[in-house]
């Protein structure tokens, strides 16, 4: 008999700290349980953590967190064909021309996607550094709030595998067509194009939710914490908030239509829709703003309509659910495991 098994996802971001707990029975995955907190300030982060798995009964202790930021580089490159073992090595070999960093100070980690081109002469590789310390202190405040690290991903990677799980399930991206995701949080904002794992291509950007924070605070001479309450609840000043806003837009979709240009050339394939997630995309002008910017349809993505929700938080299932695909994608490692 097939054996049950959770994971809870973590997604600690810079503004909020996200859980999803999955259960999964053979290829059966059901969300059962769910948490969201707000970050009151960065030395709170282990707190938060703490009130969101205490203030929602999450019982999973087996986690899946992600580092990110710019200590954390990810890469693709292109080699020799050679066999995974070789491979390793040979990407340590040479990780000094791809990253900043003494590679003792880093954990590499590396994957090949997709066949050799037509040749055989060039593989492409996906390649992962991130430094140690990073890691050390990421998992010493997991295990500080009694929680067991059992993998720790990247947010690129969780964004793209929380799309391959819904679109398994429902028909997000039709067979061979390209897809991007966008997640637009508050520090960064994270873009894959895809067309199944082994066509993607990922990058960070840092222009997100507290450059549009900032936007308003200058237009409207408020700090940004006031801004921040303003976001939520803006009532007559979400014209105004979302002009002062318009500048920030036009430039993440620059950065964000530059990737489909090198993802088009790169793959020959035609990037034909997005899909938008993360805490910004939650004012409400913001989706129609990015499609006029992207300058291509535009929908939000709610993993939450494709795949069995088993708890009763209206708030996250609905109006945060676009916030959770981070912890979604997270989580969804458990059907490796
Ligand atoms: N209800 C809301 N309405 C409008 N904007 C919101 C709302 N909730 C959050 N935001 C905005 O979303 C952003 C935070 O998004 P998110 O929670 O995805 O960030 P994060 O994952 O913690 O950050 P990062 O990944 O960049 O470190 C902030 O800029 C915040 O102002
Ligand atoms: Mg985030």
């Amino acid at each position: 008999m097939a054996r049950q098994r959770s994971i809870l996802g973590l997604d600690v971001g810079t503004y909020s700290v996200k859980a999803v707990e999955l259960t999964g029975i053979g290829d059966d995955v059901r969300v059962t349980g769910l948490g969201w907190e707000r970050i009151p300030s960065p030395d709170m982060v282990e707190d938060t953590i703490h009130a969101v798995l205490a203030n929602n009964n999450l019982r999973a202790r087996r986690v899946v967190t992600s580092v990110s930021g710019r200590s954390v580089i990810v890469r693709h490159v292109t080699m020799m064909p050679m066999p995974p073992e070789e491979l390793r090595q040979a990407v340590r070999y040479e990780a000094d021309k791809y990253i900043p960093y003494d590679v003792d100070d880093v954990q590499l980690d590396c994957q090949q996607l997709g066949p050799a081109d037509e040749a055989g002469s060039q593989i492409r590789v996906l390649l992962v550094a991130a430094k140690r310390q990073l890691i050390e202190e990421h998992i010493g405040m997991l295990k500080r709030v009694d929680l067991q690290p059992a993998m720790i991903d990247v947010d690129l990677f969780a964004l793209a595998n929380a799309f391959e799980l819904c679109n398994a399930r429902a028909e997000l991206a039709a067979e061979g067509e390209a897809v991007a995701l966008v997640d637009i949080g508050a520090s960064k904002t994270s873009i894959c194009v895809m067309k199944g794992m082994a066509d993607c291509f990922t990058r960070e950007v840092y222009t997100a939710g507290n450059a549009m924070t900032d936007a308003v605070a200058k237009r409207f001479g408020e700090s940004p914490t006031a801004v921040e309450g303003m976001k939520e609840d803006p009532g007559e000043a979400i014209s105004s908030m979302s002009d002062a806003m318009l500048p920030v837009i036009d430039d993440l979709g620059s950065e964000v239509r530059l990737s489909f240009d090198y993802y088009e050339n790169q793959f020959e394939q035609t990037v034909s829709k997005v899909y938008v997630s993360g805490g910004s995309i939650m004012f409400p002008p913001m989706l129609d703003a990015l499609k006029n910017s992207f300058e291509l349809e535009t929908n939000r993505f709610n993993p939450f309509e494709t795949v069995n929700v088993e708890v009763a938080d209206d708030v996250i299932i609905h109006e945060k659910a676009s916030d959770m695909v981070v912890a979604f994608g997270l989580a969804s490692r458990l059907r490796g495991m």
